[in-house]
């Protein structure tokens, strides 16, 4: 029996319509939640992402600031730009759109960022309370791909996850968010030997390489849950993820379809994010 497919575009809005109303309510109580984006040069995917961020604050009435500075904008300046959003208190999240031209340190930009308003959870003491199972802000895209599962209903304690991909952004938060489930976790990557010996065996298959048809059907355990964070375009200009879907889709029980399946899932956690740094921060 073919897979049923995970709608990450329908739970993204049920997700948003509950943001929607705890938004609402906090503004009742004086806090508007308040999200900076910055965005350096002029990279096309990242102004499409930026402008759907700003989007997005606007359907659930958050307050939004949008800084845009080209490609020639020193390090300090950008630091200094930082400093001033830290102790902005109309702002509780703030996220520099990646990548950064490569005269700015991309390591040192995230760790300016205070944790608190981290709302990428890519700083390395947001990543260490994930790693020591304490609550805090969670990177957007791992977070997004555990509430799709608990939309599904699916259990993950004592399952056995397989991560493909080891990135700090998606590989290595996601399989960190499943063992903090109590989840077994085996993690995959380019160099990995025989690699479908390990991918047969997951209850739970995760794939983030950015690599289309990566998996495929021989790579996938009958009845396995398929969660494609890949977003590539193929030899056609078509957008997708990194399995191949058509045939995946006869031997998993659940799989996520790219375009509309993790995508949409990880504006909806950021702005989740921002709305948990503005309720920590109303408290
Ligand atoms: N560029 C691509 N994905 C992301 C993301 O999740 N956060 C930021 N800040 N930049 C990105």
């Amino acid at each position: 029996m073919a897979a049923k497919i995970i709608d990450g575009s329908e739970i993204a809005r049920k997700v948003r319509t509950e943001i929607a109303a705890e938004v609402a309510e906090l503004k009742g109580k004086g806090v508007t939640p308040g999200l900076a984006v910055i965005l350096v040069g002029d990279n096309q995917a990242s102004q499409t992402y930026v402008k759907m961020k700003e989007k997005a604050c606007e359907e659930l009435g958050m307050h939004s600031v949008m800084a845009k500075y080209p490609s020639s904008l020193s390090q300090q300046e950008l630091l200094n730009k930082i400093t001033e959003l830290n102790e902005d208190n109309t702002i509780h999240g703030i996220l520099v759109q990646l990548p950064l031209p490569n005269h700015i340190d991309e390591k040192a930009i995230i760790e300016a960022i205070s944790p608190e308003k981290d709302v990428d959870g890519f700083h390395p003491i947001n990543i260490g309370r994930l790693m020591t199972g304490q609550d805090t802000l969670y990177p957007c895209t791992p977070y997004g791909v555990m509430v799709m599962l608990q939309y599904i209903g699916c259990e993950i304690e004592g399952k056995h996850v397989v991560v493909v991909g080891r990135s700090n952004i998606v590989g290595k938060p996601v399989g960190q968010l499943f063992l903090n489930e109590n989840a077994t976790v085996t993690y995959c990557h380019s160099k990995t030997k025989d690699l479908k010996s390990f991918t047969t065996q997951a209850d739970i298959l995760v794939v983030a390489v950015g690599r289309n048809d990566t998996i495929t059907a021989e790579h996938v355990k009958q009845g396995a849950v398929v969660i494609d964070v890949g977003m590539n375009r193929n030899e056609e200009g078509k957008l997708c993820g990194d399995v191949s879907f058509d045939e995946v889709k006869q031997v998993a029980s659940y799989i996520t379809p790219v375009p509309k399946g993790v995508g949409p899932m990880t504006i909806t956690m950021l702005m989740h994010n921002t709305l948990k740094a503005a309720k920590k921060s109303a408290k």
